[in-house]
């Protein structure tokens, strides 16, 4: 994705990101902060955000869910320090310990400290730049980011110094006064401190208000305190700065999250025709004229080429597409389609799966581990598993690769030019040489060596007048002698039978069950 900035100035001291809060109102077996918006955990959304900073440490604060939450950090960002959060509650505690943390690891940090809150999925690391650029300009002790909400209800209030504007302390809605409760300026939970001011401050916080907690807000009143500037930045962009406390704010921020992807993308280049039915992951790459029908979802590491066209109804993850691939109606993932490829409608593509540039995957056909090589078409109706084609070769419809003996998987080998009649069965592990043709219906047990015929069906036998013994007064009794009736008349009349009975050699048997 385009738009990440890359700061110019040296990065903060450190990243504090506090993750050990609960989360209570999301009602999960899952941690908040491992929800995920835009194919990203939130977590992974603030440490993205922290990490553009170029910060000289980040820390993530751990507690509800610990081993869940700090295997997200080392999965995303093995440079991270985990800390634990002790008994003691409340966001200053949280603060307290990523500092003590870092201290113990780095030596005392001093400079600037970000902190910020782990389930606010928008804040992006412009946003933040922008804070510690103020924060350094002003000289600031503390550097709040703040937004102005219509009902500021829980929230901490920023009190503002009446001439100067500077910040005097952040009051906490359950301490605060109805005065102070008419304010609607909050805190967003995402500050720069001086790490001086934060540590010190942070060893004057008490448990001592309406929530019995350490709260980080209070180390404001300590820095103004001892005489030192307190600023605020109001961000207008309230989305940026919302937290997600439970899933109806998870969905609202995702839709917002998916509406800025999307926005820029089109302004970089893509067409997409429906944003309201398109979701693109924030990791998807797409390149110019790429075009995304309605009801695509693109996740994860999805990667798309120029002129390609997705959709309608498709989803993709972690799937790699070439220039100027056509993937209609198809779920893949871990898949790679190469340049001028088609894909569907219908299709199923698996974790292996690779495509060679301007092969083909049609209508209701699975492979899963297989490559398959350029120009080679899986036309219809097939199942390919643990197998290796080469180049230009064509599986007859319903050709099926039966890769699995019911204990193990096998791997097969398809050669290149190769001819599958329809509805063979190709028993794994099994190889068939360039070239080589299968008859219609067979199922192949033994490897076909190259430009030879693999026949493995019995041979057909006719039983005439087998309808009319067995099935006597039929319909079908009655077209068969109304057939024999005119094909005696045409024999009087001197003119050849029709339907001469091709009588069909081992040899043009694989001509009945090509498709293409
Ligand atoms: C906090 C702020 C409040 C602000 C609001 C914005 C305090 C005292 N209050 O309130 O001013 O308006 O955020 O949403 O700071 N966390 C820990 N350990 C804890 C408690 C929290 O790591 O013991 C983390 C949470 O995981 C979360 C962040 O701190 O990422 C904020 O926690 P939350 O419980 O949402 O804080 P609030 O009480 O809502
Ligand atoms: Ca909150």
């Amino acid at each position: 994705m385009t738009g990440s900035t890359a700061t110019t100035t040296p990065g903060p001291a450190a990243v504090v990101i506090l993750a050990a809060g609960q989360g209570t109102r999301m009602k999960s077996a899952l941690p908040k902060v491992l929800h995920a918006v835009g194919g990203r955990s939130l977590l992974g959304h603030a440490m993205v955000a922290g990490r553009e900073l170029a910060p000289a440490h980040l820390a993530v604060v751990v507690r509800h869910g610990r081993d869940l939450v700090a295997a997200e950090v080392a999965r995303l960002d093995a440079a991270a320090v985990v800390v634990d959060q002790d008994d003691v509650p409340g966001t200053g505690r949280a603060a307290q310990v990523g500092l003590e943390g870092l201290d113990a690891i780095a030596g005392e940090v001093e400079g600037a400290v970000v902190v910020t809150a782990s389930d606010v999925p928008l804040l992006d690391g412009a946003t933040l730049g922008q804070l510690v650029a103020a924060h350094r300009e002003d000289g600031n002790a503390v550097t709040i980011l703040t937004t102005v909400v219509a009902d500021a209800t829980g929230y901490g209030r920023i009190v503002r110094e009446d001439g100067t504007g500077d910040v005097l302390a952040i009051v906490e809605h359950k301490d605060a006064t109805d005065a102070q409760r008419e304010i609607r300026e909050i805190n967003t939970s995402i500050f720069v401190f001086d790490a001086d001011v934060l540590r010190r401050g942070l060893r004057s916080v008490t448990q001592d208000n309406a929530q019995g907690e350490m709260y980080l807000t209070d180390v404001v009143a300590f820095a103004r305190g001892e005489g030192r500037t307190v600023r605020a930045v109001i961000t207008d962009d309230p989305m940026t700065v919302e937290g997600t406390n439970d899933r109806l704010a998870l969905s609202v921020l995702g839709a917002e999250l998916n509406r800025r992807t999307l926005e820029q993308w089109m302004l970089d280049g893509v067409t997409i025709v429906d944003p309201a039915t398109t979701w693109i992951d924030v990791d998807v790459e797409l390149a110019p004229d790429v075009t995304i029908l309605p009801g695509t979802q693109l996740h994860g590491a999805t990667k798309v080429g120029t002129g390609a066209t997705i959709g309608p109804d498709t989803t993709l993850t972690d799937v790699e597409v070439g220039e100027g691939a056509t993937v209609t109606r198809t779920h893949g993932s871990l898949a790679v389609i190469e340049a001028g490829a088609t894909v569907g409608p219908f299709s199923y593509l698996r974790p292996g799966t690779v495509l060679g540039a301007k092969g083909k995957i049609g209508a209701f056909v699975e492979v899963k581990n297989s490559q398959i090589g350029a120009g080679s078409k899986v036309p219809h109706l097939s199942y390919v598993g643990d197998a290796t084609i080469g180049e230009g070769t064509n599986l007859g419809a319903a050709t099926i690769v039966a890769n699995y003996d019911g204990v193990a998987k096998h791997r097969s080998v398809i050669g290149s030019h190769v001819r599958t009649g329809s509805d063979t069965v190709l028993v794994a592990p099994i190889t068939v040489g360039d070239g080589a043709y299968t008859a219609a219906g067979s199922v192949i047990t033994q490897d076909v060596p190259p430009g030879a015929l693999g026949v493995g069906r019995a041979h057909q036998h006719n039983s005439p007048g087998w309808v009319s013994r067995k099935r006597a007064g039929t319909a079908a009794d009655e077209a068969s002698a109304a057939a024999d009736a005119g094909a005696s008349a045409a024999a009087a009349a001197g003119a050849p039978p029709a339907g001469t009975p091709q009588n069909a050699t081992t040899d043009d048997a694989a001509s009945e069950g090509h498709s293409h």
